[in-house]
């Protein structure tokens, strides 16, 4: 297939490596440089055609792995070039991407993918698949549903793919870890596994209690008690994980929280339903980015 990475930071640039390692014609677009884009990923140096029209043009699948926040300026410039046909997966984190790009869906397949893939770029140049995960990917307009046989052709680059029915119950079940984990983890510096000491144990479970009541109204099969368990599962499996979010406080660099706990809280307000401690934790996060802009 001819491919197109959007935003080859360090998910999409595992994708591109890990597509055209499996055959695929994969080019990008990368921010920063015209010329091809390089990156080296173990022992082997990959490089990709960088900015060519013809591959918006030509491309039967775009990847889109820029940060939520991103999307709209990503896009905006190439839109009048992809053909109706090309079938588009946003994949990230966070919820509520799909305003930005409100035109796409009306003419595109848009696929929405969610993975626990992890990877890092330790340089511009340097790419490491830092852990093993997995990837839901879903419809998420009516074109979208015809191209449930994509979940074989990502499965076949970089197991484990599944197509999931319902998108937004996977979704969900993210937004609901990165709404505990990525605020908390940001706020007090630290690494995911802290969270499972004490003191955070009586927040944790104030904002999982807020949390399944949104989800429970948004049609979400979900229990507390089940939610609870996953979210310490994966703070236990991930507990020497740095979040993104972490990092991005860390180097004070705009955060996803707008499509983590603001998507929460602007859900919460739409069923009258309050989320007092996943509000406050919002809060502070905007106020650390605001200082950073001042
Ligand atoms: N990394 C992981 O392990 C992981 C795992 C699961 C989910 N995710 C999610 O995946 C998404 C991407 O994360 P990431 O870690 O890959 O972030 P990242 O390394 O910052 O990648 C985003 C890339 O998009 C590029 N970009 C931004 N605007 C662009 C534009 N207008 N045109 C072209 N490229 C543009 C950025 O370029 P610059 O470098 O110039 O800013 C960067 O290379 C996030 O939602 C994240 O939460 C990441």
């Amino acid at each position: 297939m001819n491919i197109l990475v959007i935003g080859p930071g360090a998910i999409g640039s595992l994708w591109a490596v890990k597509l055209q390692q499996d055959g695929h014609r994969v080019s990008v677009i990368a921010r920063q440089t015209k010329s091809p884009y390089q990156v080296q990923f173990g022992e082997q140096p990959c490089s990709f055609r960088n900015h060519q029209i013809e591959d918006i043009r030509n491309a039967d699948l775009i990847l889109i792995t820029v940060k939520a926040w991103q999307i709209s300026s990503a896009l905006s410039p190439l839109i009048h070039l992809i053909h109706p046909d090309t079938m588009l997966v946003l994949m990230h984190n966070g919820m509520g991407s799909l305003t930005s790009i409100g035109t796409l869906l009306q003419t595109h397949p848009v696929i929405l993918a969610t993975t626990t893939h992890g990877a890092f770029k330790p340089s511009p140049s340097r790419l490491i698949h830092t852990g093993q995960g997995e990837t839901f990917i879903g419809a998420a307009n009516e074109k979208g549903c015809q191209c449930q046989f994509l979940t074989d052709v990502l499965h076949h680059a970089l197991p484990e793919v599944y197509w999931h029915h319902q998108i937004e119950h996977a979704l969900w079940r993210k937004l609901a870890v990165n709404c505990v984990i990525n605020p908390l983890t940001a706020l007090h510096q630290c690494a995911n596994g802290d969270l499972a000491t004490p003191e955070f144990q009586g927040i944790i479970s104030a904002l999982i209690t807020e949390i399944t009541a949104v989800m429970i109204a948004e049609n979400i099969p979900v229990s507390l008690e089940e939610l609870t368990d996953h979210i310490h599962q994966v703070i236990t499996a991930t507990a020497k994980n740095h979040s993104s979010m972490h990092q991005d406080v860390f180097h004070q660099r705009k955060t996803e929280i707008d499509f983590i706990t603001g998507h929460l809280i602007r859900t919460a307000g739409r069923h009258g339903i309050p989320v007092p401690e996943n509000e406050a934790l919002y809060q502070q996060i905007k106020a650390l980015e605001k200082q950073w802009e001042s």
